[in-house]
């Protein structure tokens, strides 16, 4: 690794106005050089360590069940509206933190087609995340619909013209991630959401790979449905709930298919038939995962703190500096970026395309670089504005680059 490069990432790191909240999150140990996947798993915030241990202590050892009438049983929706305001632009009422990405978009997807009595298609694109294909894929089985497959660019994604072309009066929902798993692309939801609309379907969104990283106006957009995941740039660590949306317009119109005692319009009376909740409450299911949603509620004051468009400013640079230093270290070695060149059809990640980075990117690992692998030969990038720093993808692509001129 040259001084050269080391120089040019520390000046990076000294211009970034973020770098000072690196210092929030629990230091990395031993082996750590370069955690190139806070898009899959954020790191942990001190705060949490600290807030953990409180809850134990002063709220769940003290006060156990009486807990639940004192804030646990809304916790829900009043973290959902905490991450509706600061990551989604959704006003209160519309977002529910429960259950996983998996179930919350079955739940999501099975309602809205049900919603659209007489329409029979359900579009999704082949380089969608595999449980977005797989539920669909059980969706349609369970209602005798038919799935419409886009097949896009995987160096890019879905765009508004896929979609135009695909769309119609059989079009019951669309399913799209908004920044796709692999190569990274950031769909234009806007413009999807109305041409989804123009034909009187539904539109749902996944968020997994956006939440967090950079703004998103589900309000604004007019958008129907949306999911996500909360491990990834919302730090709420490993195995943390989902986030549903429901546009508040919808909300009456829509039944989900877990009609499980906690939707219920009066839980406690236990009577004999279901009656679901009003508003965003009738899409929780079972009892929500209370310890599971601590984590998040750090990182979502830190996000805050920092303000989304800074946040997606450092995001920008850090996968603009990414693909720089591919080109400059990689590329001799056959290297090749498989994620959008430009700025604003890139999300936070790259993926680099290579094939030995099947082998390689174990020995990264026991060298304390992190980044993620995807078939069948791509090694994903993730960086997590708040806590990545320039140094680490300095240090973790120059080690890719010593590997490579090893071979
Ligand atoms: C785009 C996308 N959708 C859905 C999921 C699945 O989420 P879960 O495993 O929490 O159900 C993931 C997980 O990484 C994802 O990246």
């Amino acid at each position: 690794m040259t001084a050269t490069l080391m120089a040019s990432a520390a000046a990076l790191d000294a211009a970034d106005p973020l770098a000072p909240l690196r210092d929030r999150f629990v230091p990395g140990e031993g082996d750590f050089v370069a955690y190139l996947d806070g898009n899959s798993l954020g790191r942990p915030l001190i705060a949490t360590r600290e807030n953990l241990a409180r809850f134990v202590d002063n709220v769940w050892a003290p006060r156990l069940i009486r807990g639940w009438d004192e804030g646990w049983m809304d916790s829900p929706l009043t973290l959902g509206d905490t991450l509706g305001r600061i990551t989604l632009g959704a006003a209160a009422g519309q977002t529910v933190v429960a259950d996983s990405t998996t179930v919350m978009l079955y739940k999501l997807c099975r309602a809205a087609l049900t919603a659209r009595p007489g329409r029979s298609e359900i579009v999704i694109d082949t380089e969608n995340f595999p449980t977005d294909r797989y539920v669909l894929e059980g969706i349609a089985a369970e209602c005798n619909a038919r799935l419409v497959w886009i097949e896009p660019d995987p160096l890019a994604g879905v765009t508004a013209d896929q979609v135009a072309a695909v769309t119609g009066p059989e079009t019951a929902l669309v399913v799209l991630s908004h920044i796709a798993f692999k190569s990274g692309y950031l769909a234009d939801a806007p413009a999807i959401t109305e041409i989804v609309h123009r034909c009187g379907a539904l539109v749902l969104w996944d968020l997994c790979h956006s939440a967090g990283v950079l703004p998103i106006e589900l309000d604004a957009w007019d958008v129907d449905l949306a999911v996500g995941c909360t491990y990834k740039y919302l730090n709420g660590g490993p195995g943390a709930p989902a986030f549903g949306y429901v546009a508040g317009r919808l909300q009456g119109e829509l039944r989900q298919p877990i009609q499980g005692w906690m939707g219920h319009a009066e839980p406690f009376t236990m009577g004999p038939g279901y009656a679901p909740a009003a508003g965003m409450r009738r899409f929780i299911s079972g009892t929500p995962p209370v310890v599971g949603m601590l984590a998040m509620r750090d990182m979502l004051e830190l996000i805050e703190e920092a303000g989304l468009e800074a946040v997606r400013a450092k995001s920008v640079a850090l996968t603009r500096y990414v693909i720089d230093l591919a080109d400059e270290l990689l590329t001799p070695f056959g290297v090749e970026v498989a994620s959008p060149r430009e700025d604003d059809r890139r999300g936070g990640h790259v993926m680099l395309s290579h094939p030995d980075f099947h082998e390689l990117v174990p020995q990264l690992w026991e060298r304390g670089v992190i980044p993620d692998f995807r078939p069948p030969q791509g090694m994903r990038v993730g960086l997590s504005p708040l806590s990545t720093s320039f140094t680490e993808v300095a240090q973790g692509l120059g080690l890719v680059a010593d590997l490579l001129g090893r071979r």
